[in-house]
């Protein structure tokens, strides 16, 4: 089945398929400064919470090999600026935050054994690789589990990419949908748009008409419609950030269908890797909710479709944990209470990944 991939560490830079020109062209890029990287996760250039995370790492692998700095002192100051410029894109996905510390503590093992400038460097630009193929295994993971909860047949609906371009893997939700339909279930997937930036319309329409799964695009303000009538079995979303207690940050419309599924006896699922939990915080109150652009709600694709007016673009929003029938991991399934459920997992081992 057809693997979209956002993302490649390539000897000529890191090479990004520009998202906003989807579906219309398949356009790449290839950067060789970090402060590119950073400005293609802040244009959504590159967006989803892992696919983030990876992108934030290559940013810091590449902006460590080309560093002039001569001494250890001098690349551990540029480091630290690498590090802060790639954490002011996006504030919400807590992947891209869990990818930085993760490159910071490599530098910190090698610089604090000796390792010269040269070695340092290939080990930053060796974990950010590591880290790019752990999302693939990661991401069957969550699949695997995710996938027994999925009917038998029927329909299912999802929110916003949480597909392979979201991810560098096979995709969070998308993934657990995708391995279902390799498993035998005859799924078809009903696709809210995602306004204002058409992540929906734009990406999981297009990946799943790639893969071969069928679906059916739906405008965001027909989810009730759909949820009460028309036979869904399960919702399944992914998710930027996730509190200690279970309440989870996704993209904005999240919450009210979660509601609705409610509402309507359909269980609500989250699919995310536990670099996801954000154990840190006690709640999602405390989750901070990225503002994006006014001119994402009164644009589209560039064309005003609003007066000048004032308009609000919260690009997430925060679902409670009671609205959640299981948070699907890598490392198992987390059921309510999610502060008990959601710790084990985080500290449980992490299963043998790809070196
Ligand atoms: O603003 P985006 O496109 O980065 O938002 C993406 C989402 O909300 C996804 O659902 C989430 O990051 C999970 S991706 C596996």
């Amino acid at each position: 089945m057809y693997v979209a991939q956002p993302i490649t560490w390539t000897d000529r830079g890191v090479v990004m398929l520009d998202q906003r020109r989807l579906p219309g062209e398949e356009i790449s890029h290839t950067y060789t400064d970090y402060r590119e990287v950073a400005r293609a996760i802040r244009d959504m250039e590159i967006r989803g919470a892992p696919a983030i995370g990876v992108a934030a790492a290559m940013g810091v692998a590449l902006g460590a090999l080309k560093s002039p700095a001569k001494s250890l002192n001098e690349l551990r100051a540029e480091f630290a600026l690498i590090c802060e410029t790639l954490a002011k894109t996006r504030p919400t996905a807590v992947d891209l935050f869990w990818a930085l510390e993760r490159m910071q503590v490599r530098f910190e093992e090698f610089a604090g054994r000796g390792a010269d400038l040269v070695t340092i460097k290939q080990a930053l630009v060796a974990e950010a690789r590591q880290i790019h193929l752990e999302k693939k295994s990661t991401d069957e993971a969550i699949g695997r589990f995710g996938a027994e909860f999925m009917p038998r047949d029927g329909q299912v609906m999802t929110q916003c990419n949480a597909g392979a371009l979201a991810t560098a893997g096979i995709g969070t939700a998308l993934g657990v949908i995708r391995i279902a339909v390799e498993q035998g279930k005859t799924l078809h997937v009903l696709v809210p748009e995602t306004r204002p930036y058409l992540q929906g319309a734009r990406l999981t329409a297009w990946e799943l008409h790639r893969g071969g799964i069928p679906l059916t695009l739906i405008t965001d303000n027909m989810v009730g419609h759909f949820l009460k009538t028309g036979k869904v079995g399960a919702i399944v979303t992914g998710a930027d950030r996730i509190a200690a207690n279970g309440d989870t940050a996704n993209k904005i419309g999240t919450y009210q269908m979660a509601v609705l599924a409610k509402e309507n006896n359909v269980p609500f699922y989250i699919a995310a890797p536990v670099s996801t939990f954000d154990l840190s915080i006690s709640d999602g109150e405390q989750i901070p909710i990225e503002e994006r652009s006014a001119a994402e709600v009164t644009h589209i694709q560039g064309v005003r479709i609003a007066p000048d007016v004032h308009a609000a673009h919260p690009a997430f929003d925060v679902t409670p944990a009671r609205y959640i029938a299981a948070i699907f991991t890598e490392r198992g399934v987390a059921r309510a209470p999610y502060v008990q459920s959601l710790s084990a997992l985080a500290a449980a081992a992490q299963p043998a990944l790809v070196r």
